[in-house]
């Protein structure tokens, strides 16, 4: 028997996880609907021609094949600083670097600046890849709670309180997944403001800051101080709909004498890995100076899709949720007896529409939700939410048990 690390134990991803339960309920005969997956490609959305070309010409050349730079090639990071600079507004650019996607980014910042012991202040609810790494390098995921009450916008006076002597760290997920909450620049201000205050990094997830609805602007956080030492991470994941390209980035930004010590730790992991995916790199510069008119097609029919979301949900006894503005994601609140776990198992095996419990996501003690995705067509979403209107209103009648439905 080989029996793995202690370490292993603390990896949960929800987001994966109901898909064992969505098979078992496949197996015995349910059409599943999948409102679960944050991947634009399983649904009717389709990766720019204009990626693929520049990907397909990349391979066409020998030397593209090989190893890139450890920090990604050069005509990428330039675009990349580009857009941090004039899209951003991030001055004070002290490093950029190319990963195998933004998770990778993410995980060697916290690596780079970690050790075991210290702390991390996560948004909560927010993206299990945060606890999965701290999980991984013995560092303490420190939950800081979103405020439903208020478009489930981070508190900056909540925050501090959280704070002492071995907190490294803020990671801010704008917009958010899975709230889908875009941040007013008042809220970052006063993050930025905290964080100068008590002398921590700031992680700014921003993978999704170019899908937004409302006709609403991002602000990045790093753009607001050129004081605030600051790694802001990006993507052609979601924005560039090619989550499989697995390519994303950071750009380390603040004081050079602050970050340079940071910025060297950085590279060192950067080297040790060799190189993100190199053909794919090619897609950067093409994503980023390239045409956007697609975004806006993919936002329309996205807009759409949330507004519809939004007002089916609303109908439903026992359901209430607050309008995401960016994103592909809602978090709607249950008002039920029980756990959400349980009511969305019961949900897949009675319906076979497929969403994630809110405490996969963490949650407010006492509080309950699930998270969908509003990614697929409208038909699929009309049939979903009528199933789940059924399907609660058993619930509210107290039925639980929906095994062998
Ligand atoms: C908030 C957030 N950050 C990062 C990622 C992962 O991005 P990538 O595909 O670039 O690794 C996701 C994927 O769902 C996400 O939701």
């Amino acid at each position: 028997m080989i029996i793995p690390s202690i370490r292993s134990e603390s990896i949960i991803y929800a987001v994966r996880d109901v898909t064992l339960i969505a098979e078992n309920a496949a197996k015995r005969g349910k059409k599943l609907y999948y409102l679960n997956i944050g991947d634009p490609n399983q649904y009717d959305f389709d990766t720019p021609e204009h990626l693929k070309s520049a990907v397909i010409e990349a391979l066409k050349v020998n030397h593209h094949n090989g190893y890139s730079h450890s920090s990604g090639i050069q005509v990428a990071r330039e675009a990349i600083r580009r857009e941090a600079e004039e899209r951003k507004k991030i001055r004070n650019i002290q490093e950029i670097f190319i990963t195998t996607g933004a998770s990778e980014a993410i995980e060697i910042c916290i690596a780079a600046l970690c050790n075991a012991g210290d702390n991390v202040l996560c948004p909560t609810p927010g993206y299990p890849l945060y606890s999965a790494v701290l999980g991984k390098y013995n560092i303490e995921y420190r939950p800081y709670y979103l405020v439903e009450e208020e478009e489930w916008a981070p508190s900056a006076e909540e925050i501090s309180k959280l704070i002492d002597k071995n907190t490294k760290a803020i990671v801010l997920i704008n917009p958010n997944n899975p709230t889908g909450a875009l941040y007013s620049i008042p809220t970052l201000e006063k993050l930025v403001e905290m964080a100068l205050r008590n002398n921590i990094v700031v992680l700014s997830d921003e993978i999704y800051d170019k899908l937004l609805m409302d006709n609403l602007k991002h602000t990045s956080i790093a753009g607001l101080s050129s004081e605030l030492p600051c790694v802001t991470f990006g993507g052609i994941s979601k924005n560039y709909l090619a989550p499989g390209w697995r390519i994303g980035w950071g750009v380390v930004s603040g004081p050079h004498e602050k970050t340079k010590l940071y910025v060297e730790a950085i590279n060192k992991f950067l080297r040790a890995r060799l190189c993100a995916n190199h053909p794919m790199q090619f897609a950067i510069p093409a994503a980023l100076d390239g045409d956007h008119s697609f975004l806006k097609d993919v936002i329309q029919r996205l807009q759409k899709r949330r507004d519809l979301s939004i007002q089916k949900l609303s109908a439903i006894p026992g359901i209430s949720v607050v309008k995401p503005t960016g994103a592909f994601y809602s978090f709607p609140k249950l008002q039920i007896e029980g756990e959400d776990e349980d009511w969305v198992k019961g949900l897949i095996q009675s319906t076979g529409v497929v969403v994630v419990h809110g405490s996969g996501f963490g949650e407010r003690e006492g509080t309950k939700h699930f998270r969908f995705v509003f990614l697929p067509d409208e038909e699929t979403l009309n049939l979903a939410f009528e199933l789940i209107e059924q399907y609660q209103r058993l619930w509210l009648s107290g039925k639980r048990d929906f095994s062998n439905e």
